[in-house]
């Protein structure tokens, strides 16, 4: 089987080809400047002869988004459409990357993934529109939305936190936004579990089980440093706003995994411990 992995070296794209290279698989990994996804004739151009092609490419910036969402548009919605219709045209399956902030937070169960999507946000626009292009425009995919996303090769939460507790006696972090830690390499395996149990085309989450909150997981990543998890003080979203709107509660439900017969990503603290050395392998001495 022959992969391609498009927009490989942002933070799930490294784990995900160490993993794959690690396994044995034939893999492509391409950047940006080897396919640009918001350019169809690139996209047609360097995708041929693979039989996976797995976008984790992605305009990420949440609140940037709010300023710049056509931009966004162009990247998370024209960009997978591209890939589609390639997928389609060429006998591939494309395996897409999608996000909780396609939900609006309102929930207090785990979203269903045949829940409506209604997002509160731009990035969260761009993000469903992208789902909408990658199902009209090929039959065989897998959307995977994930959220939350920690990892060894990126700015993410854990570091964030670990820096700050470096420079601050006392952290303040919100209590009531509720989620789920996940951890790229957990989300590489299963993107690779997915694909080699040949699952049906479909929305899946793909996210660790359990829940927590902010200020709970940056307690959990202070007991990581060494660190007293009493510096994590608490505090709420309305003391600490920023441009793009969060989701209160992303907690994502795993039934479509199980359906399967695919085993959904394990506890969120259970893998954060296992993941944190790698993670905070920097800010160790
Ligand atoms: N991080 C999270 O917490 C989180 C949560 C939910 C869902 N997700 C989703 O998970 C996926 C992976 O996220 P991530 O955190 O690994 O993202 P990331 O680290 O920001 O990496 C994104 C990659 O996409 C590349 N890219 C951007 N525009 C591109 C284009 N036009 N053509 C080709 N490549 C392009 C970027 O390259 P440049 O460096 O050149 O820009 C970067 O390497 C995304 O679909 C994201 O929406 C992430």
């Amino acid at each position: 089987m022959r992969w391609m992995v498009v927009g490989a070296k942002g933070m799930l794209g490294t784990d995900l080809v160490t993993r794959l290279v690690a396994e044995g698989h034939d893999v492509m990994a391409v950047d940006r400047t080897e396919v640009d996804i918001t350019n169809e004739a690139s996209v047609e151009h360097a995708i041929d002869k693979v039989d996976v092609v797995v976008n984790v490419a992605a305009f990420t910036a949440v609140d940037s988004a709010e300023e710049n969402e056509a931009e966004a548009f162009l990247t998370n919605a024209v960009g997978p459409q591209h890939l589609a219709r390639r997928c389609k045209k060429i006998g591939a399956r494309l395996v897409h990357i999608s996000t909780d902030y396609v939900f609006d937070g309102s929930n207090s169960s785990p979203y269903l993934e045949s829940g409506a999507v209604n997002p509160a946000g731009a990035y969260g626009r761009t993000k469903a529109a992208g789902e909408w292009a990658v199902r009209a425009g090929t039959d065989d995919y897998i959307i995977v939305r994930t959220a939350w996303l920690y990892g060894a090769h990126g700015t993410c939460f854990p570091k964030t936190m670990a820096e700050l507790s470096n420079k601050n006696s006392t952290l303040s972090v919100v209590t009531d936004e509720v989620g789920q830690p996940t951890w790229t390499a957990d989300l590489a395996d299963l993107i690779l579990r997915l694909v080699l149990a040949e699952v049906p085309s479909g929305t899946y989450h793909g996210t660790s089980s359990g829940r927590t909150n902010w200020h709970s997981f940056a307690q959990a990543i202070m007991t990581s440093l060494d660190k007293d998890p009493d510096i994590v003080k608490e505090t709420t979203a309305a003391a600490f706003q920023r441009p793009a709107p969060r989701p209160s509660f992303s907690v994502l439900g795993h039934n479509q995994l199980v359906a399967v017969g695919v085993d959904p990503i394990g506890n969120w603290l259970e893998r954060w411990n296992e993941a944190a050395p790698a993670v905070l392998a920097e800010f160790k001495d």
